[in-house]
């Protein structure tokens, strides 16, 4: 957190978010489900994929303000199993925007210690693709800040499918964190905030059994006009939400022992 301040011009309208941020209540993980790059895009009157590679800066800036900031996990969500769907030739540059955007990262990723993983149905992705993410994987492995973990070819239903298979594989006992031990996201603590961009009011197979407990936030801005301010804002809304994760709002009462005994007769 300090280390952001410390980047930050002190008139720069980011510092007096920043500094409204309560650095010891920082979410653990946030999750971004990134949408809206083709409307942004229609709105121009360019091609859809024009909206994809604007959609570059914004996860720079995401990456590189979490990092600064301390956070513990960051997961974007890059491509879905669904989003197969669309034109060969928007699939295809999407897979170029991928790695030109791993090439051009990875100094970064290092100056700022980040560790970047992958999440999804790797296998399945165009070689190219493959060997790129190994690559970035394996030269960021031993980094101990931000964990940035990208979403592609994911599926929370997929993954779901996937972590039963392996619990059949190994006959182990079902309970939840026999789960989540088998899911991609092993060892990561759940999302505390998702922010969706675009104003879609829908998780889209997005980390479903992560999710249980997220702190929700949708934003009506397209992904590739996403801030660093509004990152911050988002920090800010889910600092001032009241998470019960089922329980009550009141702190416990101390349990007064006396009455807790049983009257003798
Ligand atoms: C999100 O933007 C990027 C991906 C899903 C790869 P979209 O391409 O979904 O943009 P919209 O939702 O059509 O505007
Ligand atoms: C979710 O966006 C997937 C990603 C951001 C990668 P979509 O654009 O695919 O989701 P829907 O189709 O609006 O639900
Ligand atoms: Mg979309």
């Amino acid at each position: 957190m300090q280390a952001f301040l410390d980047h930050l011009d002190a008139r720069d309208p980011d510092y007096a978010l920043a500094c409204a941020i309560d650095a010891a209540r920082l979410p653990a993980h946030i999750a971004i489900i990134m949408d809206g790059n083709g409307r942004w895009a229609r709105r121009r009157g360019l091609p859809r994929v024009a909206g994809h590679k604007a959609g570059i800066q914004p996860v720079r800036e995401t990456v590189e303000t979490c990092a600064r900031l301390g956070l513990g996990a960051l997961t974007l969500y890059a491509f879905s199993v669904e989003n197969w769907k669309r034109p060969r030739t928007e699939v295809d540059t999407l897979w170029r925007l991928l790695r030109i955007y791993l090439r051009a990262e990875l100094d970064e990723m290092h100056r700022h210690d980040i560790r970047f993983t992958a999440i999804g149905r790797l296998d399945e992705l165009p070689n190219f693709v493959r060997k790129e993410l190994d690559g970035v994987i394996r030269s960021t492995a031993r980094n101990r800040g931000l964990q940035l973990n990208l979403a592609i070819n994911y599926g929370g239903r997929a993954e779901l499918v996937d972590a039963v298979k392996a619990l059949v594989e190994d006959g182990a006992e079902i309970d939840e964190a026999a789960i989540s031990a088998r899911l991609y996201t092993a060892g990561m603590p759940d999302p505390d905030l998702l922010i969706r961009t675009s104003g879609e009011m829908r998780v889209s197979n997005f980390l479903l059994w992560q999710i249980a407990y997220a702190e929700l936030y949708v934003t009506e801005t397209l992904w590739p006009d996403f801030t660093r301010a509004e990152l911050l804002r988002a920090i800010l809304d889910y600092q001032k939400r009241d998470r019960r994760f089922g329980g009550i709002r009141e702190p416990l009462p101390v349990e007064n022992l006396e009455h807790a005994t049983i009257p003798a007769r």
